[in-house]
């Protein structure tokens, strides 16, 4: 997909987005109960760069947790921005939020977030090339040792425990047996529409974005994470 595309498919999908996504929660909930962790030797007044918020659950989180840190948040769907802005004001956080409307390239490069997130995003760069210029982006972002937590779906999509991995995740946000049919079709449109790779692959075009070796510190079903620090040079 190209950037319009994906601008208009998430303005598409934003009002029905969360509760779409709402069987997940539990795996949600454990990403984020690891990001946690993962930040915890971050400062009282950190800097946190949300790339491809959406509507805003990983920064609400974080919001919540941490009533010192300032976030900006970078989203390309007015429409999920929106959602995002009405959670911010809900969860009384919106001063310390800063919401960007546009892809990532168009938010100066200060090199100065202490960290960032950008869970489920990478995975709609087809080009690999064109993905680790967006984790170069990032890197340009983070001051040097700066933690990048990130997610994407990912598998040897030619694997046989591809086949097992998309049904279990098919049959989960469809809360029944999916028929062959419908696998096929999904099975498509992920061909298609999702740059899943195996997860070394991914490792490995973030760091070549400018980041020290990826830690994978997470996996549930087709969503893996990784822990990146932006390395000393500049990227
Ligand atoms: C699958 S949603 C994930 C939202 C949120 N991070 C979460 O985990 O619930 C992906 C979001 O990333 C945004 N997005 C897609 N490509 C992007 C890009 N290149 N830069 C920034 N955001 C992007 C989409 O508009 C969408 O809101």
């Amino acid at each position: 997909m190209n950037q319009d595309e994906i601008k208009r498919l998430f303005d598409q999908q934003a009002a029905g987005y969360d509760a779409q996504w709402a069987r997940t929660q539990p795996i949600r909930d454990c990403l984020h109960l690891l990001l946690d962790s993962a930040f915890a030797t971050l400062p009282g007044d950190a800097r946190i760069l949300c790339i491809g918020v959406g509507t805003g659950a990983e920064l609400m989180h974080l919001a919540r947790n941490h009533p010192g840190w300032q976030f900006t948040a970078v989203e390309p769907s007015g429409a999920m921005l929106a959602i995002c802005r009405q959670a911010a004001d809900r969860e009384n956080v919106s001063a310390r939020c800063h919401f960007h409307e546009g892809y990532l390239e168009s938010l100066a490069a200060t090199g100065s977030f202490d960290a960032a997130t950008c869970l489920l995003v990478s995975q709609f760069i087809l080009d690999p090339a064109a993905r680790t210029g967006f984790f170069r982006e990032i890197a340009r972002r983070l001051a040097p040792g700066g933690i990048l937590a990130s997610s994407d779906l990912a598998s040897d999509v030619a694997s046989p425990a591809y086949d097992v991995l998309l049904r279990a995740w098919t049959n989960l946000m469809a809360a029944a047996d999916v028929p062959a049919e419908a696998m096929e079709r999904i099975r498509d449109a992920y061909a298609r529409d999702v740059g899943i790779l195996p997860p070394d692959r991914i490792a490995s075009i973030i760091a070549a974005g400018g980041f020290q070796p990826p830690v994978p510190f997470f996996q549930a079903g087709l969503i893996h994470g990784w822990l990146s620090r932006r390395g000393n040079h500049a990227p």
